[in-house]
This record gives C-alpha cells, sequence and structure tokens, in this order.
C-alpha cells in the first residue's frame, strides 16, 4: 500500500497555497520552469538550471507524479493566486517501504522580489501540514539538507518547526541537516479549522 492524498486538493497554509502539479495549467509549467532555468535560484539549492525543453520538464515531472515516488506542488499566493514558486516532498523512503514513512522537502520562492517576506516559511508549514495531516497514512519524519551558507533558508525552515540534526563535513560544500518529526509537528499544530481548500 503507498501513501495516498485527497485527490486533487489545495493545502492551504497561512498566505499560501499548494497546489498538486497535476492541477497546473499550461501558463503555470511556463512559469514554475522559469524558476528552474534561474542561475541565482539554482545556485542557493546546490543545483544546477535545468537544461530540458518545457515539454520534456513537465512531462518527466508528472510522470514521476503518477509513480508515487514525489508529491510537487506549485506555490500560489491566496489573494492574488499568482504563482510564486514550487515545493515538493521526494526521496521517499525508507526505499521499497510502504507506505513510505519519511520524505525530503524541496522548495523555493522563485519570485525573488518576494523572499524575506515570510512566503518560504508559509510554504513549508503547508507542505508539513500535507506530509502529516492530508497524507494517509502520514509520514513519519521530514528532513531536508541546505548550504550552510543559506541563512535565509535556515530562518525560514527553523521558524516553520525544523531542527539542525547534523553537519555534512568538506570536502563537500558545507550543509546543514535538518529534520521535523510528526509528534514534532503535532505539539506545535493543534488542528486548525481555518485549514480549508481555496
Ligand atoms: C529559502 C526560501 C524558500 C525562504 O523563503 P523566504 O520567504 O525568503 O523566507 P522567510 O521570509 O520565511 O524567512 C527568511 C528569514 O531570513 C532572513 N534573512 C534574509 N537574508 C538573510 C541573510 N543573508 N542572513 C540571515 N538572515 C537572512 C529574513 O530576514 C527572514 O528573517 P526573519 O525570520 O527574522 O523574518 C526562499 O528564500 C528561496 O526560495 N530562496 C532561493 C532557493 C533556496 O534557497 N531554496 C532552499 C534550498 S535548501
Amino acid at each position: 500500500m503507498s501513501a495516498t492524498a485527497r485527490p486533487g486538493e489545495d493545502v492551504v497554509y497561512g498566505q499560501v497555497a499548494l497546489r498538486p502539479l497535476a492541477k497546473l495549467s499550461q501558463d503555470d509549467w511556463k512559469v514554475l520552469y522559469s524558476f528552474y532555468r534561474d542561475r541565482e535560484i539554482a545556485a542557493w539549492s546546490s543545483a544546477k538550471p535545468i537544461r530540458i525543453p518545457l515539454w520534456l520538464f513537465r512531462k518527466m515531472s508528472l510522470l514521476e507524479e503518477a509513480s508515487g515516488d514525489r508529491f510537487g506542488f506549485g506555490i500560489f499566493l491566496r489573494e492574488t493566486a499568482q504563482l510564486i514558486g514550487g515545493a515538493e516532498l521526494y526521496d521517499l523512503g525508507p526505499a521499497g517501504a510502504s507506505p513510505p514513512r519519511f520524505a525530503t522537502l524541496g522548495i523555493m520562492i522563485g519570485r525573488k522580489e518576494l523572499w524575506s517576506q515570510h512566503y518560504g516559511r508559509a510554504a513549508v508549514t503547508a507542505l508539513l501540514l500535507f506530509a502529516f495531516v492530508h497524507l494517509d497514512p502520514p509520514l513519519e519524519r521530514v528532513r531536508l539538507t541546505t548550504l550552510q551558507f543559506n541563512q535565509r533558508a535556515q530562518r525560514a525552515f527553523l521558524a516553520a518547526g525544523f531542527r539542525v540534526v547534523g553537519r555534512d563535513s568538506p570536502p563537500r560544500q558545507p550543509r546543514l541537516l535538518m529534520e521535523c518529526t510528526r509528534e514534532e509537528w503535532n505539539a506545535r499544530h493543534p488542528p486548525d479549522p481555518s485549514s480549508r481548500a481555496l
């Protein structure tokens, strides 16, 4: 048995809504693609900008979703319905386990002019809400790695409930390992009656 999500439902927290990739419009895909092609955004995530064409990016992303190996979302502002970034849970594990018990979190706010306005922590919190409440059965743990110099990301992750659990040592670029468990989440978030679909 694999984990299932409430079908097609947006996950809402604070100022943002996470919309499943399968529900994105063609225009949304163009915007999301432009975020993944941006050098600066990729560098903050220790990644390279993607080089594949838009149609392939969309196809591969949707195939991964359909296989249950990843849960990907567009991040939308609730007030304006503007697409501002992307977030995902990937590396579901342990390998071969069904349903999965943990996953790795990835996030980017693609509109740089919106950085440091707390949309990041709202989106991370929404993704944890998805992992620990919407998924059936819920995950036990969500983890991530971030470059040590990416202090903006760390502040957003700490504010959303992650804690530092380790560090990667050189020769790799120094990174922090962070984690949030379902127990920790539940202690911080009693059921929220205002959480609803857009
Ligand atoms: C990381 C990211 C998702 C965070 O979202 P965000 O909306 O910018 O973050 P938030 O506003 O929630 O929190 C950022 C905090 O860091 C602070 N900050 C910004 N630049 C900083 C810096 N250079 N040093 C220390 N703190 C900094 C902000 O003032 C804010 O502080 P506060 O907690 O006192 O309000 C977003 O910035 C982003 O997409 N960055 C590019 C890609 C990336 O880094 N992805 C993560 C890879 S692990």
